[in-house]
């Protein structure tokens, strides 16, 4: 037995989890957890793992449906971060089409527009919710605009969205009625984009949603009709909106709020930061992001019976890469507790590093990088206004609930 007994999801990790994970690390690198996944946390482990193509979701196989994640619901598509090849190859593909890099350049501008308004609105207001007042509006309104969400209806999908943001932890963590809330969210979600996409349908725009259509109704070269190759069914396109909107501004809310919080601790750093912000904003992201990663976990399901380490995973066991863990692997990063802004290099897998590698990670990079070169630009002081800030109860996407501060110009 292992000297640690640890349950990934007790709450009392939530604040910092990093010493039970390099104890685990230590102690126990492959180590199977009272709940039942097994659990890795060194980096090597876990980048094998991403490559490892005896472990994935198990959808085909029905693997999903034993363990106790999510189902589709009745008419319902799983959204393509939970599929295997070659189903998932074949969304993420047609997705890419609409979701160009060209799409995430154009919101330059837009997202500078937005981080100069939301900061005159902070710097030298007293105190301030930080989450509520920039880290969590900055990325929802980017995301809306980018799909075509109407800013009208944002407050009706932010309720689903966070719903679904917790519904990614483990099914047990949560009551009956927590998961019919999810479910219910799920639902919602679906109704809401197919009358989106109507309305798009009959008035394009230029928006990923219209793009997304495009790739649905036309198809992406060749195909002769019907869903197949070439085309999205209509419950993958609005599994596909649902996915984007929802990834697209939990995690950056807690990169810029995680990150925030990192520099409030560490002012010697922030001080670094004030001192170049052109120059050091970009490897500050990369920074926040292996220090304190806004996806901690994420679960694989073994296909096939596997060996790992020396430790049998049976067909359908789960197994858990600890991003949080791996980042702070000694034997790939020197020091690996201390912020560092200009660590190079920083190969984290804050994004993954398989077949699932984030789809926005140019987008969440291009939004952290003008927010924290704005908030080092344009504060002489953060003053934190809690002792410590509380984290929301969510532990695969880990972030606070609240950041209580002073901005001073
Ligand atoms: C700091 C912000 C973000 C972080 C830390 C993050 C992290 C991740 C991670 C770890 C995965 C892989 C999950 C897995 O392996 O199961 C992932 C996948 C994904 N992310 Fe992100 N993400 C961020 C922002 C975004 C944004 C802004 C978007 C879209 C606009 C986005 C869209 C996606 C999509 C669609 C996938 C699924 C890719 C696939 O399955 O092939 N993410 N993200």
């Amino acid at each position: 037995m292992p000297a640690v007994d640890f349950d990934p999801f007790a709450p009392e990790h939530r604040p910092n989890p990093y010493p039970l994970y390099r104890r685990l690390r230590e102690e126990a690198p492959v180590y199977q957890s009272p709940r039942g996944p097994w659990l890795l946390t060194r980096y090597a482990d876990c980048v094998a793992l991403m490559r490892d193509d005896r472990f994935g979701h198990g959808t085909r196989q029905r693997l999903l449906d034993k363990s106790k994640w999510r189902k589709p619901a009745e008419g319902r598509a799983l959204p393509f971060i939970l599929l295997d090849p070659p189903e998932h190859t074949r969304q993420r593909v047609l997705a890419s089409r609409a979701f160009t890099p060209r799409a995430v350049h154009r919101q330059i501008p837009l997202i500078e527009k937005l981080v100069d308004e939301m900061l005159d609105a902070v710097i030298d207001a007293g105190e301030v919710d930080l989450v509520e007042a920039f880290a969590y509006p900055l990325p929802a309104t980017v995301i809306s605009g980018l799909l075509g969400v109407p800013a009208a209806d944002r407050e009706l999908v932010r309720g689903w969205s966070s719903l679904i943001a917790r519904g990614v932890d483990p099914d047990y963590q949560y009551s009956a009625d927590q998961k019919r809330e999810r479910d219910e969210a799920l639902a919602s979600f679906d109704a809401y984009f197919a009358e989106l996409a109507a309305e798009k349908r009959r008035n394009p725009a230029d928006d990923l949603l219209t793009a997304l259509i495009a790739v649905r109704d036309e198809g992406a070269g060749g195909d002769e009709g019907g869903e197949g190759e070439g085309r999205l069914s209509e419950p993958e396109l609005l599994s596909i909106c649902t996915m984007i909107y929802v990834a697209g501004h939990e995690t950056t809310t807690d990169l810029l709020a995680n990150g925030t919080l990192a520099l409030l601790k560490n002012p010697e750093e922030f001080r670094r930061l004030r001192a170049d912000p052109a120059g050091l904003a970009e490897s500050a992201v990369e920074e926040f992001l292996r220090y304190d990663p806004p996806t901690q976990l994420t679960r694989r399901t073994a296909l096939e019976d596997a060996k790992l380490d020396g430790h049998l995973i049976s067909r359908g066991e789960q197994v858990i890469i600890v991003r949080g863990a791996a980042n702070r692997d000694p034997s790939v990063f020197p020091d690996p507790d201390r912020l560092d802004l200009g660590r190079t290099p920083n190969k984290h897998i804050a994004f993954d590093g398989g077949i699932h590698f984030c789809l926005g990670a140019a987008l969440a990079r291009l939004e952290g990088r003008i927010a924290f070169a704005a908030l080092a630009n344009r504060t002489s002081d953060i003053e934190l206004a809690t002792d410590e800030p509380a984290y929301r109860s969510n532990v695969t996407i880990r972030g606070l609930s609240a950041l209580p501060v002073r901005l001073r110009s």
